[in-house]
């Protein structure tokens, strides 16, 4: 009798290939491995054959970055996602994507079960069972890594067991995940929130010390918040941030050292790189501050805190990010303009921004000739504006020829 089958999540690393094995011997289950192309740079062809070989039953690849950059960077974007102010969330947006196309996997092939890698302490394996409970709650989840609860000696011995090739190259001392949005590096000498990153952590950036003492500027161009050009030209989105990432990483920008509170309850240091998204959360920013109303960009600040927690924690396809993500479109809609940018020694800073829907007006704002502010309006405006604090201060604080109570520390210490 044939046996049910699993879809797992292949990267073609020790870990995933020894699943195929281990989950036929521990589950009975054939497997189906899945490997998805999210711009990593690895060739998900070789992965997919390696697959085959080290015993898979069938095995998928798939070049979803575009539908990556559209339905997950580009919302993220606009809606200046940035989790605790800091990183601007590659893995993470890439996970609901990869479980929602093995869902797709497993009920086009009839398989029973997804499977995953994913470490029994991370975010990672949060965002993949949420995702296969919302989507297909009837599949079994199956997380080896979270089971296995082996040695490195032990796996490479099992490995050995069932021929599957253990490089001999020199493993990398940290754990890492890349995607066409940025790189994620922890553990090892990471570990210690104290010691500064070595270099070796680092891969898609120059240290900014290095970096060419010319600057280099690059205008990206905007559509209702969505980048669509870059340096005059149209530009699709896999090459503007493979552009970006390149030009942005030899200018060492895109750095980030950040301890974050993982969804798990504990505290972790991760060291981030990510040109193309510092470089275009800035200019995006910097856009919005002509394009957006006062009570909207104040606003958006919040609906960006929200919308990186909901990355963050794995709930992408819930209805409150769809309601979320219906705000965020309302919101861009005038988010059209240009923005001139320069990189430097480690820094992306906006130096110029234009819209043809900018609120900043040249003639309201001037100090020179042309001026057409209304200046005897501002002594009325400002009259109604102090009275509330005005009456308070007569009626209380300043009664009876009191002074005004300074606030400060240094009194109240006794
Ligand atoms: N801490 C990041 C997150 O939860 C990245 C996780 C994956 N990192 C890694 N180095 N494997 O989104």
């Amino acid at each position: 009798m044939a046996r049910e089958r699993v879809v797992l999540a292949y990267s073609g690393g020790l870990d995933t290939s020894v699943m195929v094995p281990w989950i036929g011997e521990k589950y009975n289950l054939d497997v189906i491995a899945f490997t998805v192309d999210l711009g990593q740079g690895e060739d998900i062809e070789k992965i997919r054959h390696k697959a085959q070989k080290t015993g898979a039953v069938d095995a998928v690849a798939l070049d979803a970055r575009n539908l990556f950059i559209d339905c997950f960077v580009w919302p993220a974007l606009m809606a200046g996602a940035m989790y605790e102010g800091k990183y601007p969330l590659a893995t993470a947006l890439g996970r609901p994507l990869i479980a929602k196309l093995m869902v797709d996997v497993a009920r086009e092939k009839g398989a029973k079960a997804v499977a995953h890698g994913c470490t029994g302490k991370g975010n990672d394996q949060v965002r993949f069972d949420v995702t296969f409970q919302t989507l297909a709650p009837d599949l079994r989840i199956i997380a080896p890594v979270r089971e296995w609860k082996w040695t490195r000696d032990e796996e490479i011995k099992f490995a050995q067991k069932h021929d599957i090739p253990v490089e001999a190259k020199i493993e990398s001392p940290y754990s890492i995940d890349q995607n066409i949005f940025g790189r994620s590096c922890e553990a090892g000498v990471l570990e210690d929130p104290w010691d500064e990153p070595p270099e070796g952590a680092y891969a898609w950036t120059t240290d900014p010390l290095k970096a060419p003492n010319e600057p280099v500027y690059v205008e990206i161009d905007f559509e209702h918040g969505r980048p669509v050009g870059l340096d005059g030209k149209k530009i699709d989105g896999v090459a503007l941030l493979e552009q970006l990432n390149d030009l942005g990483g030899k200018h060492g920008v895109g750095r980030i050292d950040h301890v974050e509170n993982r969804l798990v309850g504990i505290k972790s240091r991760e060291v981030y790189e990510a040109p193309a998204a510092i470089i275009l959360h800035e200019a995006h920013r910097e856009l919005e501050t002509l394009c957006l109303s006062k009570p909207s960009q104040r606003f958006k600040t919040l609906v960006s805190q929200e919308y990186a927690d909901i990355i963050y924690n794995g709930l992408w396809f819930s209805a409150f990010h769809q309601d979320l993500f219906q705000f965020v479109l309302s919101n861009q809609r005038y988010v059209t303009g240009l923005v001139r940018v320069k990189l430097y020694k480690g820094k992306a800073t906006v130096v110029g921004r234009k819209s043809e829907y900018s609120l900043y007006s040249k003639k309201l704002a001037t100090y020179e000739s042309g001026d057409q502010f209304d200046h005897d309006a501002a002594k009325g405006f400002i009259r109604l504006h102090g009275l509330g604090q005005q009456t308070q201060a007569h009626v209380q604080l300043l009664k009876d020829g009191r002074g005004f109570d300074l606030p400060g520390l240094l009194r109240h210490e006794k």
